[in-house]
């Protein structure tokens, strides 16, 4: 049978189990809508997914933010759960890294400088004296291509260029999204180089499972299935050490809520100014296992974080200050988000214990990350 035949008949076969409870048709679509134009005149798209159980997940091509993500709590009632501006000249007048892809090199890098292969590679100082999220104009900041793609998602390419950044090698990047009907935000990134280079890519979103801009998160219940964690100096680059979580307030390995141990006299919480620390998580990266799981009593809703990646930042919107206005008009004061970054340990390309970063040519790198929603 010809690949066109064998794909008619699997399609009329699906079609024929509709309904039986064997298989049922993807409901998720996915529409296309403009959302405004850079300063130079690119314009720039919003992509709404949304799937069967009315859940919407809204992506835009500039820095691949996920500007909203309604999901619904133990009534159904759809909110939306991530923080972020109104419209994109917000965005576009800077913000914390609201719901962004984080390229090339997630969290940070000290001293802004590497070597590799015996070259030292220089990169922006854009936090004090380290470097972070991929410089002054990250992936965060790029305009990707984007295209629907068949499986109810969009893909967003990008080519960082040799030097960009100060990092070396042109860097073919794709990133795609994707919502199941299993309320699943999926994201799969991808990248090859022409020379070897580091890598570390991200999503930065800030959840509130309350709703956005309605309060702190202080009373969500958080897991993260880590046993040890990457303490930090008071730069917030990691010592080189993975301690254990075991008798500090960074054990989360049984559901606690974020705000228990915030204020304790704690070296580390002190440092970060609350949580902002990678996590080393138990299943050693590499393949997809569970990471974290959220619950916010309110509302009921439940978020797991599952990942292919080694570790994960624990992020509590410690920077937040009440100075931004986002969606709908609401305030971001302190801890009124978190964030769990998917990722490879900070600092790693100076840190040889630590899972390496670098990229090479011919090889790819590849990551997942699933962001699943239910309530209780
Ligand atoms: C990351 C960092 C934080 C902070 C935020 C953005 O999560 O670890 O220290 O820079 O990004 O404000």
């Amino acid at each position: 049978m010809s690949f066109i035949r064998q794909a008619a008949a699997l399609t009329l076969w699906a079609a024929g189990c509709a309904g039986t409870g064997i298989m049922t048709e993807a409901k998720t679509i996915v529409k296309k809508q403009t959302f405004g134009q850079t300063a130079d005149g690119t314009s720039v798209d919003l992509y709404v997914l949304s799937n069967k159980n009315a859940m919407e997940a809204a992506i835009m091509n500039y820095g691949g933010i996920v500007v909203r993500l309604k999901t619904p709590d133990r009534n159904g009632k759809l909110e939306d759960i991530v923080l972020g501006m109104e419209n994109l000249d917000g965005y576009l007048k800077g913000h914390p890294y609201f719901g962004c892809i984080v390229g090339r090199y997630g969290n940070r890098i000290a001293k802004g400088r590497f070597v590799l292969n015996g070259v030292e590679y220089k990169l922006a100082k854009n936090n004090g004296e380290n470097h972070l999220h991929g410089g002054i104009r990250g992936f965060d900041k790029a305009v990707w291509t984007a295209r629907e793609t068949g499986a109810a998602g969009v893909e967003m390419s990008y080519l960082s260029k040799d030097g960009e950044e100060g990092y070396p090698g042109n860097l073919a990047v794709k990133v795609t999204y994707t919502l199941t009907d299993d309320n699943e935000l999926r994201i799969d990134y991808s990248a090859t180089t022409d020379k070897d280079t580091v890598v570390n890519l991200t999503n930065h979103s800030y959840f509130n499972l309350a709703g956005q801009g309605e309060g702190d998160i202080l009373a969500h219940e958080l897991m993260l299935n880590a046993d040890r964690f990457t303490p930090v100096d008071s730069g917030l680059i990691p010592t080189g050490e993975l301690r254990s979580v075991k008798g500090t307030p960074l054990d989360f390995t049984k559901p606690t809520a974020i705000g228990a141990r915030i204020g304790q006299d704690d070296e580390q919480l002190k440092l970060g100014g609350g949580y902002d620390h990678n996590f080393v998580l138990n299943s050693g990266g590499g393949r997809l296992a569970l990471a974290a799981r959220v619950h916010e009593p309110r509302t009921g809703r439940v978020m797991e974080v599952w990942t292919t990646e080694p570790g994960v930042q624990l992020y509590t919107g410690n920077f937040l200050d009440g100075t931004i206005r986002g969606k709908g008009g609401k305030v971001y004061q302190r801890r009124y988000g978190f964030c769990l970054e998917t990722q490879h340990f900070p600092d790693s390309p100076n840190q040889p214990e630590f899972p390496t970063t670098v990229l090479k040519p011919g090889g790819r790198y590849e990551s997942t990350t699933i962001f699943k929603f239910a309530a209780k």
